[in-house]
Formats: C-alpha cells, sequence, structure tokens
C-alpha cells in the first residue's frame, strides 16, 4: 500500500497547515465530472476498460512480437512515450535473456541518435510500434518515415505485419495511413490526455513487449484507484498534493522528485511531464524537477543543502530491495570499510536517506517521503495511480485545468513555420524577421561598433553609418 510521510514537511508548514477541505472539494470536481477538462478524465477508468477485454489483442500483439522479434523500435514523444519508458526503466532496467530490446526513438530530433539506434539494430528482426495520438507531430513522423522504410527494404510486402499504430480511433495522418496499409492498430483513447495515457496501449503494449506483467499492473491499478478514492485525510493522495500547494503557497515553488534507485530516472522524466504540463499555466506552477540519490548528491547536493530556499523534495522509496548484496569483509581492512562488512547495501542505502533526509530539513529543504513495497508491477501501478489522481486534485486545487497543454503548441507551430511546411508560409515570413532583428527586417539594419554588432532603426541610419568600421 502506498504511504505518504509529512514528518519531514510538516516543521515548514504554517498553523493552518495543508488544506484538506480543498483537496476534497478537488477530488469531488474529478469524481463528479464537474471540473474543467473533464471531458480528458478516462484515465480513471483505463484499468476497468483493459480488465473488460481491451486487454486481450494488446497481449497477443506482444506475444507475437516477442515470438519473432529480437527487437520493437517505439516511436512516439512526450506522452506518447514517457510512460512506456519510464515503466520498462523502471522494471526491466536490463532485457531478460528471451526478452526483446526496446528501442525508443521519435524522442527528438538528433540524427547522432537514430544512426546509434539503426546499427544497434543490425540485421536483427524487429517491429516498430509507432504512437501518436494527433498523427502529426513531427518528430515521431520522420522516425517513423526511416524505420518503415527500413522494413520495407528487409520485409517487402511483409512489412506490413511488423508495425503497430496506436493512435486516435478515427481521426489523424496515422490513421488513415494505418487504414490504407492495413497495419495492426491500438486506439489511444478520445478521452484521455497524451500525459495520462500510459495505463493503455501507449504503454502497455512496449511494455508487455519488454516482458512486464501488465495484467499484473491492471489488477493493482483497480484495486489502487480504488482505494485512492476514499475521502479522507489519511488518503496518500490528499496528503501530498495538500502539502504541495500549501509549500507551494508558502514560497517553495521547485519540486524535486528524487529516488535513490537509478531505474527510476525515467519515471521522474514521466512524472514531471504529467506534473508540469498540468500544473504549469496561467503564470503559475511548481516547478518539477527530479535528482538522482546517492549520485546527485555529489553534484547537486550543495545547491540542495544551501542555495536559494525555494525547493522541496518528494522521495520516493522502494521499502525492500528485490536482491540482496551484503559488503564483503577486507583482510587487514586497508579501505576502513570493515564497519560496515556484512551489512546490506539496501540496508546501508535506507541509512544514507535517512541522514540526507535530516540534513536537508535541517538546511530548510521540506521533505515529503513517497514509498511503496518493492520495484515491482504492483509498486509501479500504485506510484501511477497515486501520481496521477494527486496531479489532477492538486492542479484543480491551484484553480488550473489539469488536463489541458495550451502552450505546447507554440514551439509546433513555430517549428513548422520555419521549417516551410505547406500552409505555414506567411507565419515563416513573420517569424525570420522577428529572429534576425526583433522587429521587420526593413525597419533596422545591423551595425557594428568598436567591433559590437546591434540593430539600429534606419531613420538613424546616416547619423550613425560614419562610425561603422570592419572589424
Ligand atoms: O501530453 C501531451 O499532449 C504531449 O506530450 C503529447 O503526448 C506529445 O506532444 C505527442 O503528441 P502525439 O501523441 O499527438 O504525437
Amino acid at each position: 500500500m502506498i504511504k505518504v510521510d509529512l514528518s519531514g514537511a510538516a516543521p515548514f508548514f504554517d498553523a493552518a497547515g495543508p488544506d484538506y477541505a480543498a483537496a476534497a472539494a478537488a477530488h469531488r470536481l474529478l469524481e463528479e465530472k464537474s471540473g474543467p477538462g473533464a471531458e480528458f478524465t478516462g484515465w480513471t477508468e483505463l484499468p476497468m476498460r483493459m480488465k473488460k477485454g481491451e486487454l486481450k489483442p494488446i497481449l497477443a500483439a506482444a506475444a507475437k512480437i516477442r515470438s519473432r522479434s529480437k527487437a520493437l523500435v517505439v516511436v512516439g514523444i512526450g506522452g506518447s512515450y514517457l510512460g512506456a519508458r519510464g515503466a520498462i526503466e523502471l522494471l526491466r532496467p536490463l532485457p531478460g535473456k528471451d526478452d526483446p530490446k526496446v528501442f525508443f526513438v521519435g524522442n527528438g530530433l538528433s540524427a547522432d541518435y537514430l544512426n546509434c539506434v539503426i546499427e544497434q539494430l543490425g540485421d536483427d528482426d524487429f517491429d516498430v510500434n509507432v504512437i501518436s495520438k494527433s498523427g502529426t507531430t513531427l518528430e515521431p513522423a520522420v522516425s517513423f518515415r526511416v524505420f518503415r522504410t527500413m522494413l520495407e527494404k528487409k520485409y517487402g510486402a511483409a512489412a506490413k505485419r511488423h508495425i503497430f499504430a496506436t493512435t486516435d480511433v478515427s481521426r489523424g495522418v496515422l490513421r488513415s495511413m494505418a487504414n490504407a496499409e492495413g497495419w495492426e492498430c491500438f486506439t489511444v483513447p478520445g478521452d484521455v490526455g497524451g500525459r495520462y495515457s500510459v495505463l493503455s496501449a501507449v504503454g502497455l503494449l512496449p511494455m508487455a513487449v519488454a516482458g512486464i506483467d501488465v495484467a499484473a499492473v491492471i489488477d493493482q491499478a483497480i484495486a489502487t484507484f480504488g482505494s485512492l478514492y476514499r475521502r479522507s485525510p489519511d488518503n496518500p493522495v490528499w496528503q501530498y498534493a495538500a502539502a504541495r500547494q500549501h509549500l507551494y503557497g508558502r514560497g517553495y515553488s521547485i519540486e524535486l522528485l528524487a529516488s535513490y534507485e537509478p531505474s527510476f530516472r525515467f519515471m521522474a522524466e514521466w512524472w514531471k511531464q504529467l506534473y508540469g504540463e498540468s500544473e504549469g499555466k496561467n503564470g503559475i506552477g511548481i516547478f518539477p524537477a527530479s535528482l538522482e540519490y546517492t549520485a546527485d548528491l555529489h553534484s547537486m547536493g550543495q545547491y540542495v543543502q544551501d542555495g536559494p530556499r525555494k525547493l522541496y523534495e518528494t522521495v520516493v522509496s522502494f521499502e525492500k530491495s528485490l536482491t540482496s548484496f551484503a559488503v564483503p569483509f577486507g583482510m587487514g581492512d586497508p579501505d576502513g570499510l570493515n564497519y560496515l562488512a556484512g551489512r546490506d547495501l539496501h540496508d546501508i542505502c535506507r541509512t544514507a536517506r535517512d541522514a540526507v533526509k535530516a540534513a536537508h530539513i535541517s538546511g530548510g529543504v521540506p521533505n515529503i517521503g513517497v514509498s511503496v513495497d518493492k520495484r515491482d508491477e504492483a509498486g509501479y501501478a500504485e506510484l501511477v495511480c497515486f501520481f496521477e489522481l494527486a496531479c489532477a486534485i492538486s492542479g484543480y486545487m491551484s484553480g488550473v485545468n489539469p488536463f489541458d497543454q495550451p502552450g505546447v503548441e507554440a514551439y509546433k507551430k513555430n517549428m513548422f513555420a520555419l521549417l516551410g511546411k505547406p500552409g505555414y508560409e506567411d507565419m515563416g515570413q513573420a517569424l525570420r524577421e522577428k529572429l534576425d532583428g526583433v522587429e521587420p527586417r526593413e525597419k533596422y539594419r545591423l551595425r557594428c561598433y568598436n567591433g559590437d554588432f546591434s540593430y539600429i532603426l534606419l531613420e538613424k541610419k546616416k547619423k550613425v553609418d560614419g562610425l561603422c568600421r570592419k572589424t
């Protein structure tokens, strides 16, 4: 059962403390589907939908891929990628002997990275799972073209049997292409936003191919959503959501999500998108950042301990380790480590965690603890349900719509305009002028004075021309 420990945050609360009445009101909005963005709250029902039959074709596709291929190339970005990557790195950080390798592409525009994946694929048999709700996102679209072409060269007419498209049920280019080509399709539900979609085919197909027991994930998710819906201040979701909003109100505007498990790194990336995209709007929002302990204590520890006091940390722990490792005894104790000989590394790690917590609290950093039993399917499902629910409730508490992302469109439009996508010509011209000279080019000209370049208004040109010299 997931637990929240506020003992390290309580010293930083004011007398009133976290506002559980506000958490209750926010929870009601979510449950009754009466808050902003209610049409995108289908994620709360995903585990039940999976249980009622949607999981079956996902498992069948995963079994097919696992039986014939050495690798799966997952093409997607943002909410269409981070959930699966977080789960796979957490639960299967290294592929097992019989597990296909899972490569993630389409999450950037690096030629070097793409070439590296192609090189690692070599001549191995592989399948592609392209995931895009809109079907128009540039990064995955470019990568998909590359890997689709590779499949066609490798398998000829049979290539289409190696492509699995996860996209909107009826809209978008990817859906049209899939229908035309006869690729096997899975749906990104229309009532679920990308960052809340990990318990749909978006996350579950790559996870199942990697060897994760997704049926166990779904069973635990059903149980966890059930238990986290209780209306009470002892609900860990209320505790976390209310504590973070309370701390934000007291000036703690940056949340550091930390874990002592290196395999948690991409779960933290998933969490950053979930919270950043849900809460950072209308000029407000806690900034979500992440650190990996203990490694980052040796690089960022100084800042956390002693920098500006705007940080609080949320530390995710797995109470039991899956394996053990005792520190060996050293004859003669040359390195002075025999005081630890025989002690289990996990036990040492827990002690380090307590020490860090005490140090950070004394340095003025509130500490929230979130813990699950083990780094397994059940623990993973608990974390996903907990963070999703808390995000929705925390977002409603802060007064935003936690299910839209209007700010994400700005860069996409600019990129299309500058790359010359048909339909964006006027915007492209205006943007180039803005980037070249802040204002339309005709009004300004570049000048240099004593080697410094700057823009001047053309009306003033005559006056300053005499001052220009070549450098
Ligand atoms: O959460 C979101 O909406 C975004 O991160 C999207 O998931 C991301 O931009 C990818 O979009 P799409 O799935 O349409 O390709």
